[in-house]
């Protein structure tokens, strides 16, 4: 935020000619609501004048006259406003400088990656669960880990994304159970449907047959002490899970550098176990372990049966992150139903004098529901991505045949619109608000052209792309001449550019990538306002038309690859 750290220094030069001591860390710097407001204001005179009792207003105007304009790079003027408010406004040569920095990628990219700096971070996310299908709720983990993992990677952190695939615990001894008693096809040819199946009738049956838990809970058992039969189901189970996971994460676009599945740290539990005792923090209870809290529920590290829990398994992961990647920082993206269980972890962590509080974040994602409520089909039933990527891709079909689409698309080029279509729709429908926030799941919003969708940012690239490849200065990266007279469309389009750094940063700083979505439709709508008012091919404004245009592509472009969706040449 090179801006507004230069913004401070002019305030705290002026100050000093006033003889003010003006600190750093009071100056609030802000985009104030209305564009006549300027581009950035401070209400620093106001609490200035309130510490030494004087007229804000006054004090506003010393400083704004103390402030040298002339041969100021970044600054065309400054006013006092309302109480004592100081607006800047910035000048439209430094405006043009930044979009065409935007242009010329790596010098946009190798400035945003001094921010990071090459610190460390590891983010878990995805994490579905084998032997049942990828849900929606997983869809929400892998599309906002991604877009977060993205946007610190362009910001220069070294990004670790570890896939902590749930593999371990007691319901994989039922699973392994109802296998053995009702499945009657080869190993081999078990589909995850079919597993999910089993998984429900033994949950199912175990209603009126409580032999059944038991059995379960037997089978978890040998599939701890290693028992081959166990093992060589319970593998199978993985391996089928595995290949439909990929499948998923080929179609979304996604890569995940590590899988870790919870059975990963199955020999790294005792140690742990064992570690955490030792500190002095955990207590007997009716033959449990569990470690207790001063504002909390008790978290179980073993059970009294000494089996390990979902616990366990996190703190063994904490563990082995930190001795292997030395992080500065770890980002789970996991449901709010999870957020106690990592207000635990993290607690423990810090106990155990691993890892600072603020060094591990849950970003705790709301639920996906209907306009008309929960999330499921008519019967109640969890609807699968499966589903929801098939009517999708129905949709974007339709959209392909609508007339404002490019009627001269060939056969491949109308397939890859579609797919690019309907899984950006779906992804930016997950991506657009605070990943905090519930997120409503209505078709026609999701997939419509003029609202706030991702075909709507792709159609507006697309529209981008066509305007270029009619201007003979298409190429062009930046502009001959700053111009006499920008249009207020002009302008309010030009005023958006500057602003993509920032975003960058505030969505990294927030944890949420709907800080830049909102960016982009905003772009997106200055952009199609400005092409609805003025004619750009063969104007004497081409030059300059061309380059907002080509500086719109440019930021869309890069915007929609931070949040994973592709851009299409031609829709
Ligand atoms: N597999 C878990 C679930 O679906 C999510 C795991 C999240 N990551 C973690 N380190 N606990 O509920």
């Amino acid at each position: 935020m090179k801006i507004v750290e230069d913004l401070k220094k002019i305030i705290i030069d002026a100050g000093k000619k006033l003889d003010l001591q003006i600190v750093e860390s009071d100056i609030k710097i802000e985009h104030p609501a209305a564009v006549n407001f300027g581009d950035y204001s401070t209400n620093i005179a106001m609490i200035l004048a309130k510490k030494d009792k004087i007229n804000p207003r006054e004090l506003a105007n010393s400083v704004c006259q103390s402030i040298r304009l002339s041969n100021n790079q970044l600054l065309e003027k400054v006013e006092v406003a309302g109480a004592g408010f100081i607006n800047f406004y910035l000048k439209p040569e430094f405006l043009i400088k930044e979009a065409e920095e935007i242009n010329y990628e790596i010098e946009f990219r190798n400035k945003l990656s001094e921010n990071g700096n090459g610190k460390i971070m590891v983010i878990d996310y995805s994490a579905p669960n084998i032997a049942k299908p990828f849900g929606i709720g997983h869809l929400r983990s892998t599309d906002i880990g991604q877009a977060i993992y993205n946007i610190y990677k362009i910001l220069g952190w070294n990004c670790i994304g570890d896939n902590h695939i749930g593999d371990w615990g007691t319901q994989y001894g039922k699973l392994v159970a109802a296998i053995k008693k009702w499945n009657e096809k080869d190993l081999d040819e078990l589909t995850i449907e079919d597993l999910e199946k089993l998984y429900v009738k033994f949950h199912k049956e175990a209603e009126t047959d409580e032999k059944l838990i038991d059995e379960g809970r037997e089978w978890f058992a040998k599939l701890e002490k290693g028992d081959s039969e166990a093992r060589k189901i319970w593998q199978k189970c993985i391996d089928i899970s595995l290949i439909e996971f990929e499948k998923v994460y080929e179609l979304l676009g996604v890569h995940i550098d590590f899988i870790h599945g919870e059975s990963f740290y199955e020999d790294k539990l005792e140690e742990v176990t064992k570690e955490i005792i030792k500190k002095g923090i955990t207590k007997k209870s009716e033959g449990a372990v569990i470690v207790e809290f001063e504002k909390m529920p008790p978290a179980m590290l073993q059970k009294s049966n000494g089996t390990t829990t979902y616990f366990t398994r996190d703190m063994a992961t904490i563990k082995y992150r930190l001795e292997n990647w030395n992080p500065n920082l770890i980002i789970y993206e996991v449901g709010v139903d999870q957020e106690l269980h990592f207000r635990q972890v993290f607690e423990t962590a810090k106990l155990m004098g691993w890892m600072p509080d603020q060094g591990m974040i849950h970003i705790a994602h709301g639920l996906i529901r209907w306009t008309t409520g929960k999330f499921s089909t008519r019967k109640g039933d969890t609807i699968h991505l499966s589903e929801v990527i098939d009517k999708a891709m129905e949709k974007a079909s339709e959209i392909a045949n609508k007339s404002v689409v490019d009627k001269n698309l060939t056969a491949t080029e109308k397939e890859e619109m579609i797919k690019a279509v309907a899984i950006g729709a779906i992804k930016f429908n997950d991506l657009a608000s605070d990943p905090r926030k519930d997120v409503i799941f209505d078709w026609d919003q999701i997939m419509s052209l003029d609202g706030d969708s991702g075909p709507y940012l792709q159609y507006t690239y697309a529209r981008c792309k066509s305007v270029l490849n009619k201007s003979k200065d298409k190429e062009q990266k930046n502009i001959s001449e700053v111009p006499q007279n920008i249009n207020n469309d002009e302008m309010a389009l030009l005023k958006e550019f500057y602003k993509f750094e920032e975003k960058i940063i505030e969505a990294s700083q927030r944890y949420s990538p709907a800080v830049i979505a909102e960016y982009l439709l905003s772009v997106a709508r200055k952009y199609n306002e400005f092409y609805a008012k003025n004619r750009i091919i063969d104007q004497k404004e081409e030059n300059f038309r061309i380059f907002l245009t080509r500086t719109t592509a440019s930021v869309i472009d890069t915007g929609l690859n931070l949040l994973g969706i592709e851009t299409i040449e031609k829709m």
